[in-house]
């Protein structure tokens, strides 16, 4: 089975054909029997005792059971309101990001007996931690155990309102055979410790680790089996934090919360388009500011190109950060091929300012004025925003929800918008130039 994606595989082989990660596949012994048994396959199944009857759906109720509040506004904004009793939120990030940082502080602002499973650090270790962030208080319950026998028993010991496991990488069955962290073992203690929310209608919180390109590694088949997967996101050098929900079965995932992280841990950012402009420098060439839109906030994002001619005989480098690197590499054929900008043995550096990882199709435009600001070396207008996203023949494509972003440019000061052809008209007063294509973009960008 492979250790990044689940994937089976009746053989060793040495690359994944599920995730195409090399060296993952380690050998899982499944003691369940597989065959069925023919003559079962008709006899009556035992219902569970507390079975519903089917329920019709004009007369089904939207109401998901009670909301708690986990004290932090940024969090429960991205969790439509909060935690859910029974309910199971994965929050997923790369080690470092501060999943921990942020589970304390919910812990502090918790209302209610917690019980945090501190199963990579000791009690010692999270308190100094907790006298850091200002988070101690009665009622938090530190176990610093790796069993799930342990974690039942403190859950009867300390009647918690509120489990959090970190991390469920960490966390072994010991009727499991394999090793902590094995698909086999994060499924099976998460099914247990999910069964065990449920049954007793405490929500749990489970952290789980991602691998470098952002996939949740080995929770992947975790996904299935909880109710909502948080993602933290962010630069470790930088300090904002995106969380966002990834699924969400008690509300939208549309939603996103930025944190910043502080010495005294992570604060909720109002007004994250600001910070993420505060150190930009206007006049300088290679820098393009795009209002993207983070699930349905908007968020104002500069992004920058630096080029400079490749060595001869060199094959030019192209660095993305925060930046799709084939969606550079497309904008790049396309201002070769239909702008005349000569890319080809240029080397290439394009970064999202501010740490932050933009993966929507609407800062194409934006991109290719950026680098092509950077090649004739001269800087956009300071006043100007753009979005769209490019189709391979040049031409700039509408984006999702053009009026947010109208609305975020004027919030933040920009006096002009370059926008696709069919942008309605914004409602502020933002002077909007539509553009059909990449080099119209240019032209009126001055570049050309
Ligand atoms: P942590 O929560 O341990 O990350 P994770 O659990 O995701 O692995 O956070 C680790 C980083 O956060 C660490 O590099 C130190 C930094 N940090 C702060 O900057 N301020 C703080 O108040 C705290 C507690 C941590
Ligand atoms: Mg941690």
């Amino acid at each position: 089975m492979c250790s990044e994606c689940g994937t089976h595989h009746p053989k060793w082989t040495g690359q994944c054909t599920g995730c195409g990660e090399w060296n993952t596949l380690t050998e899982e012994v499944i003691s369940t029997g597989l065959s069925v048994d023919v003559s079962s396959v008709s006899a009556p199944r035992a219902r569970s005792t507390d079975a519903r009857p089917p329920v019709a759906l004009d007369d089904a109720t939207t109401d998901v059971g009670s909301v708690r509040s986990t004290g932090i506004a940024e969090l429960d904004h991205v969790l439509s309101g909060g935690l859910v009793d029974g309910s199971v939120t994965l929050l997923g990030g790369e080690p470092g990001i501060g999943k921990s940082t942020l589970l304390l502080q919910v812990a502090h602002h918790w209302n209610g007996p917690v019980l945090y499973v501190c199963a990579e650090e000791s009690a010692q270790q999270v308190r100094q931690r907790a006298e850091r962030l200002g988070a101690i208080r009665p009622n938090i319950w530190l176990l610093a155990e790796q069993g799930l026998g342990e974690i039942a028993d403190a859950i009867d010991s300390t009647t918690p309102s509120l489990i959090i496991v970190d991390s469920i990488q960490m966390i072994s069955d010991p009727v499991v055979t394999s090793a902590p962290g094995s698909v086999a073992q994060v499924r099976a203690t998460a099914q247990f410790l999910v069964n065990l929310a449920k049954r007793k209608s405490i929500p749990l919180v489970l952290v789980g680790h991602v691998t470098k390109d952002g996939d949740l590694a080995g929770p992947r088949v975790l996904e299935h089996l909880v109710d909502t997967v948080l993602s933290f996101e962010g630069d470790r050098h930088h300090s904002l934090r995106l969380v966002r929900a990834v699924k969400h079965r008690f509300g939208s995932t549309n939603e996103l919360s930025v944190f910043e992280m502080t010495g005294d841990g992570l604060t909720g950012v109002a007004d994250p388009s600001q910070l993420l402009l505060a150190d930009r420098k206007e006049q300088i060439p290679g820098s393009a500011v795009v209002p993207t839109l983070e699930g349905r906030r908007p968020l104002i994002v500069e992004l920058q190109a630096l080029t400079s001619v490749a060595p001869p005989g060199v094959p030019a480098r192209r660095t993305a950060q925060g930046i799709d690197q084939s969606r550079l590499a497309m904008l790049l054929a396309v201002l070769a091929r239909h702008c005349g900008v000569p890319t080809a043995a240029t080397d290439v550096y394009a970064s999202a300012v501010g740490g932050v990882r933009i993966a929507e199709p609407g800062i194409d435009l934006a991109l290719s004025l950026a680098i092509a600001s950077s090649i004739v070396d001269r800087p956009l207008p300071p006043d100007l925003a753009v979005f769209g996203e490019v189709g391979l023949g040049s031409e700039v494509r509408q984006v999702a929800q053009p009026d947010r972003r109208f609305a975020e440019a004027h919030r933040l000061g920009f006096k002009r918008v370059i926008a696709p052809l069919r942008s309605p008209d914004p409602a502020d007063s933002i002077e909007l130039i539509r553009v059909g294509d990449v080099g119209e973009a240019l032209r009126v960008a001055g570049l050309t």
